[in-house]
């Protein structure tokens, strides 16, 4: 491939560097390879025009920068609008295989479930279905433990490649609001994209909650392609500016949910951990038993709906599929009992999903609520009292804990939850918590294991160490330990 061809439809090139031959892309100087194009991106720690002179030397066929460099470089240099976005579809034009239909889900939570649940509905339509997100990525063939929510958009594109040669028909994939802000999905194709819901989270990094919704708007406003579904969890107070934007493109629009009028919920009863849904769409009435506990999980199910919906499923099969539904690991997962009394496992690690998790569980609860949480270091630092808060008010025993504590010291984030949830008890140590946890549980009561989800780490300064809520569960129920 030249630098025309790479560039053509980003930018303008002089013949001259037209004809150089291309290979790849980078945006980090250690990947580069002979032949290939260095993006230098302005990161927020440090400027990847700092690294140019390192990129020529490994080979760089181009330098491609949205800021002036400080040192004109020896190989053709590209000033770009926005580097980010060159990059994104630079990315595309190197690994051009896409599956065709392409679903990405916004949202501040129930992106990871709703990823998971309109794969699983695909694949019992008969599809060749992929999920990638927080919890990695799932194809019919293989599951890759990741960590990004969004990853980078090289290594996005080179496995939306990889995929669509292994024959994944249908991919759906999670749009965190930094990913999206950042332009990694730029270069995507996608035809559905999908809201679930907003609130505080990341305000570390989005200055207000304005910002936070424009950056998730842009799914709506930028990324979906003319003619494409938006799918539109209709029942919060931001629905409306979504479903305006969605509007203003003309794109199809579905909404769902009790004030959906693509998908109605009519009515909920509870049925033991699960729940059966009449639902209503395009004039028919369908009964559908949910096998998952929570009013979250009806949202994210019904989300999931309507994206398959919006993508060619038959109304019957996908409403048929929603009986069969698996959650997310560690997403209001049952991990054992006690007494008969559950033990739930969940990834709650921000304000609003403890306050709907324990509302959830609150009607399992003939005797008391117990959760067992904590809050993570280096992250927004005012989420601490609303958790603290939520938890005294959700739960009857409250026992704060360590998660990710990262660089902080752990025992000054346990003393800012703590603060504002009086007569909480303070354990730090997450296994003699979980333990403290499991101890107390009698015939009535529910322990909820709130933060850490499907993780398998504690990042303690900068190191990971190995835990898992799952084991650590498992443990207490077994009696081990001190
Ligand atoms: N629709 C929802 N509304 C409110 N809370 C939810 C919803 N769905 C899930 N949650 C809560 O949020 C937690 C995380 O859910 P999930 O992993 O699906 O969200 P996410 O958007 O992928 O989060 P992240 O941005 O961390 O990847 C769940 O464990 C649950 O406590
Ligand atoms: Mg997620």
């Amino acid at each position: 491939m030249t630098l025309r061809e790479l560039f053509s439809g980003i930018a303008e090139l002089d013949s001259a560097t037209a004809g150089i031959a291309a290979a790849g892309v980078a945006a980090d100087s250690r990947a580069v390879r002979p032949g290939d194009v260095f993006v230098a991106l302005a990161g927020s720690k440090t400027d990847g025009a700092r690294f140019v002179a390192e990129a020529v030397a490994a080979g760089a066929a181009a330098v491609v920068s949205d800021h002036a460099l400080t040192e004109t470089p020896a190989v053709p240099f590209l000033r770009v609008a926005n580097a980010r976005r060159a990059l994104a579809l630079l990315a595309a034009k190197i690994y051009p295989r896409q599956p065709g239909t392409i679903a990405a889900v916004t949202g501040t939570s129930g992106k990871t479930s709703v990823a998971a649940f309109t794969r699983q509905i695909w694949a019992r339509l008969g599809h060749a279905a992929a999920s990638v997100g927080t919890v990695g990525l799932v194809t019919p063939a293989r599951a890759v433990y990741g960590s990004l929510t969004t990853p980078d958009p090289v290594a996005l594109h080179r496995m939306l490649d990889e995929v669509a040669g292994e024959g994944v028909t249908h991919l759906v994939m999670e749009a965190s609001s930094h990913g999206l802000d950042q332009h990694r999905l730029d270069g995507v194709r996608v035809t559905a994209g999908a809201f679930t819901n907003l609130s505080r989270d990341h305000l570390d990094y989005h200055a207000t909650v304005v910002a936070y919704l424009a950056a998730k708007l842009r799914l709506f406003s930028d990324l979906i392609l003319p003619g494409g579904a938006a799918v539109i969890s209709a029942d919060h107070a931001e629905s409306e500016a979504v479903l305006a934007v969605a509007r203003a493109r003309h794109l199809r629009v579905m909404t769902v949910g009790r004030g959906g009028d693509g998908i109605r919920l009519c009515d909920v009863a509870r049925d033991g951990f699960a729940q059966t849904l009449t639902l209503e769409h395009e004039g028919r009435t369908y009964v559908v038993r949910l096998p998952l506990a929570g009013a979250f999980q009806i949202e994210n199910a019904l989300v999931a709906a309507g994206l398959a919906l919006a993508t060619g499923g038959a109304p019957d099969r996908v409403f048929e599929a929603l009986g069969h539904l698996e959650g997310a690991s560690g997403r209001l997962e049952l991990a054992g009992t006690r007494h008969g009394a559950p033990v739930f496992i969940d990834y709650a690690h921000k304000p609003d999903a403890l306050a709907k998790v324990l509302e959830a569980l609150r009607p399992f609860a003939r005797g008391r609520l117990v959760v067992v949480f904590g809050a993570g270091g280096d992250r927004d630092a005012g989420k601490r009292p609303l958790m603290g808060e939520i938890a005294a008010r959700g739960a009857d025993i409250v026992i704060v804990t360590d998660d990710n504590p990262r660089g902080e010291d752990a025992g000054a984030i346990r003393a800012a939850i703590l603060k504002a949830a009086p007569g909480a008890r303070e354990i730090g140590d997450r296994a003699a918590a979980i333990r403290a946890g499991v101890a107390l549980l009698e015939p009535g009561d529910v322990l909820l294991i709130a933060g850490k989800g499907h993780e398998t780490g504690q990042i303690v300064g900068d190191r990971v160490l190995p835990f898992s809520d799952h084991a650590a569960v498992a443990a207490a129920l077994a009696g081990e330990g001190p």
